[in-house]
């Protein structure tokens, strides 16, 4: 089946901008650096650019802090920069989503310091409070996700306020209406200036279960993560559906892409349907597998998560295929700022880079949907080697450091390992050239940089084997009618080989890919295609007799006329 009218043929290019380039030398990336490198995004042939947030920020989180949604953050740039930066991008036919924090502030916010006032302030509602019921008991046992409770004491009342990530950043009353008509207003103020939409953060936590009740299976004394509190309920989609439309009213194509981290197929199409309703489309966490049997003991083994379960993977993108993308456009990611880099993570970082870098998205992005990419991923940028140990949100890593160098391992396999674990795995800064810093700036950048001589973008811009002149490629085949239109077929194996085929009016196509460090064999009946040339392909392969073994990495696109009806 197909549906013509879901998918939007774009191709998403998501811009870290404290790690993209740096123009004032102070080792934070700015707009005036995304300005710069505009024409770069443009060869890469994406349509559209999310940019991580870039409102004014204390920074607790990066920018998921936001202390002002109608300023730009100093350290970027000004409002003069962003109005060019929206004018330049439109110029070169790219659109731009900017990242909209609606589940919670900084607690800079001068909505929060009102609310801070007392009860009786005007903001006080705007946000989640809780008299304290007996002296030094938290209201519940709930676990916020960056560790500690989700309630803070504040001083004055002795009031608790609700936070499910840092304290700095206290959570929004969305039952309050003033707060629902804040952020549309925001959003529109923005939409007004000429971007094209937004991601929208965090979205599926602006709903808390009502009397904030304990989990009752955690041991006493203990917090625990209780998402079923505070994760995608029923309210959140009325509160997503009311945004959607009054956004709509005045800016029917504003794009919407949300994040929802937890969301399973059933929950992204609730998010998505109908069209317009609600989001376009939605990030979910939930599309790699891991198998946790293939961990390395040297390291501690709560902090890995294993190899990607490839059997289990190909399941899973074939359910979302059949029940998401069927209805709405559903994304095709392979890493974010929240996740380690996809070589690193999913492929092999050091015999297999270039071949598993274009394998991986290969297989990922020709299936039908949305493709969202992380910068520095079209270069193959591994994980960052962990060098600078302040912000990494890794619990005690002067110990964790130290047990590991007992254990034998290298200086260089430590950095490699807490690189890996830590919030900043695939936030180094982007790798422009081989020159100091990697041209990201002159000075040392916020979060660390790898320099490397083969993975940086002078060094692979002209060279037509490149991971980079590959990501042209594969971009330029994606956007074509039977990639972006195509019905999608999963071929079935039991192998780690994943193959499928797209088909639209009298053209098909076989992506076919080993997704293993080893050779694999297929028996998959491949006579429609094989006597075709392959429009693109990496590694090697052999076809005998009807059978065909891919070398680790290896992958083929092959197109050939549909003769079915
Ligand atoms: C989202 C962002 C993440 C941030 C969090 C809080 O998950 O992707 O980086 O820390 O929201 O805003
Ligand atoms: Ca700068």
């Amino acid at each position: 089946m197909t549906n013509n009218q879901i998918n939007s043929g774009e191709v998403i290019y998501q811009v870290y901008p404290k790690s993209f380039l740096d123009t004032n030398q102070d080792g934070i990336g700015d707009l005036k650096g995304i300005i710069q490198k505009l024409d770069y995004i443009q060869e890469l042939g994406v349509t559209t650019i999310w940019l991580n947030p870039i409102f004014s920020s204390p920074h607790v989180d990066n920018g998921y802090d936001v202390s002002d949604y109608y300023t730009i953050d100093p350290q970027y740039g000004s409002m003069e920069l962003v109005e060019l930066l929206i004018e330049e991008a439109h110029k070169r036919g790219l659109k731009i989503l900017f990242d909209l924090v609606l589940n919670h502030t900084s607690s800079k916010h001068k909505w929060f310091q009102e609310a801070l006032k007392g009860p009786d302030n005007p903001y006080r509602d705007y946000y989640i409070w809780k008299e304290e019921e007996q002296k030094g008991k938290l209201p519940n046992n709930w676990k916020s996700f960056f560790g500690g409770s989700v309630w803070e004491k504040e001083s004055e009342t002795g009031d608790y306020y609700f936070h499910l990530f840092d304290k700095e950043m206290p959570d929004l009353n969305w039952q309050n209406e003033l707060v629902r008509k804040e952020m549309i207003q925001i959003a529109k103020f923005w939409l007004e200036k000429g971007i094209d939409g937004y991601r929208l953060d965090a979205f599926i936590h602006m709903e808390k279960e009502p009397g904030y009740p304990d989990a009752r299976y955690a041991d006493p004394g203990q917090l625990v993560s209780a998402e079923e509190f505070f994760a995608n309920l029923p309210q959140v989609d009325d509160y997503l559906r009311e945004f959607s439309a009054s956004i709509r009213e005045d800016y029917p194509d504003a794009y919407l892409l949300g994040e929802a981290a937890s969301a399973d197929p059933e929950r992204a199409v609730k998010y998505t349907f109908p069209k317009g309703e609600a989001c376009d489309s939605i990030v979910s966490f939930k599309y790699f597998p891991m198998d946790t049997t293939k961990k390395d003991d040297r390291f501690p083994l709560e902090n890995q998560e294993g190899k990607l379960d490839i059997i289990a993977f190909k399941q899973v993108m074939d359910e979302w295929q059949r029940k998401v993308g069927e209805v709405s456009e559903m994304t095709l990611y392979l890493n974010n700022h929240d996740m380690q880099r996809v070589v690193s993570r999913l492929g092999d970082p050091t015999e297999f880079r270039e071949e598993s870098a274009k394998t991986l998205a290969t297989t990922m992005y020709l299936q039908r949907g949305l493709p969202v990419l992380l910068n520095g991923e079209e270069i193959g940028m591994k994980n960052l080697e962990l060098k600078r140990w302040e912000n990494t949100r890794i619990e005690r890593i002067h110990e964790v450091y130290a047990t590991l160098l007992d254990r034998g391992v290298t200086k260089e396999e430590a950095q490699t390992h807490l690189g890996s674990i830590s919030i900043n795995a695939s936030r180094g800064a982007m790798q422009w050239s081989d020159q100091i810093y990697a041209g990201f700036s002159t000075v040392e950048p916020w979060s660390g940089v790898n320099r490397e001589a083969a993975y940086n973008v002078a060094a692979q811009e002209t060279d037509t084997a490149s991971i980079l002149t590959f990501y042209k490629q594969l971009i330029q085949l994606k956007k074509t009618a039977l990639f972006t239109h195509g019905s999608y077929e999963m071929l079935v194996s039991k192998s780690p080989i994943m193959a499928y085929r797209r088909q639209l009016e009298k053209e098909q196509a076989i992506v076919i890919s080993n997704l293993s460090d080893e050779p694999q064999e297929s028996l998959l009946d491949l006579t429609d295609f094989m006597e075709q040339d392959s429009t693109l392909s990496v590694g090697n392969y052999q076809y005998n007799n009807g059978k065909i073994v891919l070398s680790p990495y290896a992958s083929l696109v092959i197109k050939s006329d549909y003769k079915g009806s």
